[in-house]
């Protein structure tokens, strides 16, 4: 797949990475610097480059939205025109020091986001997952037993989608039911964001909690 970032950082740098590594064609965008966008291109060792996000938007069947909540508006508005495409969200509504959800019990990010884009394929994926992580379970893929991540959205296609590169990182996909349901894994998320940050064992701690959780 064509599979373009729009947000460039400890998300969206390691998910594209991977996901070149697993074979996509890539495009990194949304960074301070295009010097930066190259470098993850170079280093990322498989079919990847560096664009704007107009140009990710444009290139790309699948979009993977990695940005603070606060750069939503712009991010969206330097994509452009997203009818039809899918967009998969690992972002969550933060509010400015990350502290607390901006959106929480009667709405989730997710849901705001495909508000925002009314005409989009919205999936929520990749946002219960500590970035630190990624590359340890995209490294053991190979293993019998595979950790699970959870997902949701309203359009299958885009689901499906979403489920395929959940795999290709070396998870597997729990569909979690309609976008409504970020609602519940939004929260779940900032609880193993705080277990990773704040408690003692840091980000694999909190990914072995999602991993109990998941397999109950
Ligand atoms: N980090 C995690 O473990 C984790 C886990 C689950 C969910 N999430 C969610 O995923 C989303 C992304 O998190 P992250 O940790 O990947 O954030 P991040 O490392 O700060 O990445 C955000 C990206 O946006 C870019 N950006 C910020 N301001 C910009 C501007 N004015 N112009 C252009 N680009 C700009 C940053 O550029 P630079 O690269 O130049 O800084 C960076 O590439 C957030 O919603 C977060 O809540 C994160």
């Amino acid at each position: 797949m064509r599979v373009g970032i729009l947000g460039s950082g400890l998300m969206g740098g390691k998910l594209g990475t991977i996901f070149a590594r697993a074979g996509h064609d890539v495009m990194f965008s949304y960074a301070r610097s295009k010097e930066k966008l190259k470098k993850l291109a170079r280093e990322a060792h498989g079919n990847a480059r560096a664009g704007t996000p107009g140009e990710a938007a444009e290139e790309s069947d699948v979009l993977l939205l990695a940005v603070h909540w606060s750069r939503f508006e712009d991010v969206l508005r330097q994509a452009g025109d997203l009818s039809d495409k899918i967009i998969v969200s690992c972002s969550l509504p933060m509010n400015a020091d990350d502290t607390a959800l901006v959106v929480a019990h009667i709405s989730s990010g997710a849901e705001e986001l495909a508000r925002m884009v009314p005409k989009a394929r919205v999936v929520s994926a990749f946002n219960t997952v500590p970035s630190e992580v990624l590359f340890g379970v995209f490294g053991a893929r190979g293993s019998a037993t595979r950790p699970s991540l959870v997902y949701c959205g309203d359009d299958r296609s885009g689901k499906r989608v979403a489920a395929e590169l959940i795999r290709d990182v070396g998870f597997d996909p729990v569909d979690a039911g309609p976008l409504r349901i970020a609602r519940y894994t939004e929260p779940f998320a900032l609880l193993v964001a705080e277990l990773a940050y704040e408690g003692k064992g840091g980000p694999h701690l909190a990914y072995r909690f999602e991993r109990m959780v998941s397999s109950r």
